[in-house]
């Protein structure tokens, strides 16, 4: 990204913190990387974006103890050369007691994974010993194949230890602000919780026009504890109303910024309850097995690891099928469908104009209720520009307490690619004034006009060597300045300054005092 784009990338920022703002959010700033593990739970392991898109690493600088492992790893041995296999032994083991050793000392984590990956190296030396001693005596097969898999358990336990913790690079940031709002106590806060955010996040997909592998969001959440003994059922009305103002606040800033054709689809997944998502999932997997000869391979697994996925299908051969499929909006149970309900009137109420998409379950396993997703024209395929819902629950899955959780976030890159093919991205503020200076002693006057006008908002550039007036009008007109200050002995002894305008090439004498005038009046 470079200027003068970025500059419609900090618009774009900076009218989500004037419209947050003025809806009482407060920024929270995130980690670019957090423990894998927290990805996991909160987005949910089954997940394209958990178990495909995630760039994670182990976080270690062993690198002697990568190399030791690396070399373990790529031996191959026979049973019918014992003094190999001893040979082999001796270095497992000598490589074990170091990793012991590294985790009591608390150098490399001390996990119950780690501490069974080194019973199992150990049981599997075992069993080679065995395999191997009386393969010696026997030559069979049999010990020839439990000696394979018995060196093929220690290289696996070897693999399996983790010389630090696995972490990765955020794919989204709903979970980092749950376990924010967790180590900081916000539930002590006043209620509720509303943050937003700005920032890179990362996945690992087929980059195309408007996806890529790392893309920037700006996103919004609201969190509210539930107090012990709350009726569920009596905060509907209060929860669907903050889903509403949320839809309408990220609304009003795609209207503030400009984007054109927007277009925001709304739906209900419910809560994972047999009386309700559950049961209709169970349907729907029936559903789908009946058709399933039909599906192509994605649908089909996903019949299995998240029926929900099925209806996101965009596959054309696909559409017809999934068009008869149960639908989600005659199964909610009747808390749920109350939920629905009032969000639709509390959108009317605020003048929200919205598309009822009963497909619309997203790829993260937090949602409950209320989905929403947005798109915006000029984007083709890669139209959704936000996406974003209900999670009550996800706070207490990561370990806190019971919280209700909307929130949303927006694809900024899709946002200004939307806006620039609508010809607003060319908001590129050039120069004001380029200050064409010549002879040394008329430097410091120079510097001072330069200070001065910069103090009073304007964009300047001070050549920082002498050149020929005509060079620093070529200059000053490559770089699109509005005005040229020419500044020679002559000007400065008389306290007269002229200013052309680039434009058209009038020009003006001023005093250095009616200069800053007529150009502030310029402005205004
Ligand atoms: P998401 O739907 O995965 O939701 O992403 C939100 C938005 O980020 C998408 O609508 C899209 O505009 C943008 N986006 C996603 N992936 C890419 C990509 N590879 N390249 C460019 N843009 C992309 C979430 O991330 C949830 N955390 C939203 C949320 C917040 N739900 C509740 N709170």
């Amino acid at each position: 990204m470079l200027p003068p784009e970025t500059e419609l990338w900090n618009r774009v920022e900076q009218t989500a913190r004037e419209v947050f703002g003025s809806f009482g959010f407060g920024e929270i700033r995130l980690p670019i990387f957090e423990p894998t593990e927290l990805f996991a739970r909160a987005v949910g392991s089954e997940t394209d974006i958990v178990s495909k898109e995630m760039y994670s690493f182990e976080d270690h600088g062993w690198i002697e103890l990568e190399q030791y492992r690396a070399a373990l790893i790529v031996k191959s041995m026979s049973p019918g050369l014992p003094s190999e296999f001893t040979q082999f032994e001796r270095s497992v083991l000598a490589y074990v007691d170091i990793l012991s050793k590294r985790m009591s000392a608390g150098d490399v984590p001390k996990t119950p994974e780690n501490e069974k990956a080194l019973v199992q190296v150990r049981r599997c030396l075992d069993d080679m010993n065995r395999a191997g001693a009386s393969f010696v005596g026997t030559q069979s097969a049999s010990d020839e194949i439990s000696f394979e898999n018995s060196l093929k358990g220690v290289k696996q336990a070897l693999l399996f230890f983790r010389l630090g913790d696995v972490l990765s690079l955020r794919p989204e940031a709903t979970a980092s602000v749950c376990r924010a709002y967790i180590e900081h106590g916000m539930h002590a806060l006043a209620h509720p919780v509303k943050l937003y955010y700005t920032g890179p996040m990362f996945r690992r997909e087929r980059p195309q026009k408007g996806r890529y592998r790392q893309f920037y969001q700006i996103g919004a959440e609201v969190l509210e504890s539930v107090p012990p003994n709350t009726d569920a059922t009596k905060t509907i009305g209060k929860d669907a109303a903050v889903d509403a103002e949320v839809i309408e606040m990220v609304m009003a800033y795609f209207a503030r910024v400009g984007l054109e054709g927007v277009q925001l689809d709304i739906n209900s997944i419910g809560h994972s309850a047999p009386e309700c998502r559950r049961g209709y999932v169970e349907k729907l997997k029936a559903a789908l097995e009946k058709v399933k000869d039909k599906l192509g391979a994605d649908s089909q697994r996903r019949i299995e690891t998240n029926p929900l996925r099925v209806l996101d299908s965009k596959l054309e051969s696909e559409q017809a099928i999934i068009e008869k499929l149960p639908r989600i909006g005659d199964h909610l149970c009747a808390d749920c469908a109350k939920h629905y309900a009032e969000v639709k009137r509390q959108l009317e109420l605020r003048g929200v104009a919205y598309r009822e998409n009963w497909r619309l379950v997203r790829g993260l396993d937090y949602y409950m209720r209320t989905t929403f997703e947005i798109t915006a024209r000029g984007l083709g395929s890669q139209n959704a520009v936000c996406g974003g819902g209900r999670y009550d629950g996800l706070v207490e899955l990561l370990g806190g307490p019971p919280t209700q959780g909307i929130g949303f976030a927006i694809g900024e890159d899709r946002v200004i690619l939307s806006l620039q093919e609508a010809g607003k991205g060319n908001r590129a503020q050039g120069l004001d004034v380029y200050i064409a200076w010549m002879g040394e002693k008329t430097l410091a006057a120079a510097i001072r006009a330069a200070r001065k006008l910069r103090d009073a908002g304007f964009r300047v550039e001070l050549p920082p060597v002498e050149q020929k007036f005509g060079k620093a009008l070529g200059q000053a007109d490559k770089l699109g300045a509005r005005y040229a200050l020419i500044l020679g002995e002559d000007e400065v002894a008389s306290g007269q300054w002229t200013l052309k305008t680039l434009a058209d090439g009038t020009q003006g004498k001023h005093s250095e005092a009616g200069l800053m005038e007529f150009l502030r009046k310029q402005k205004s």
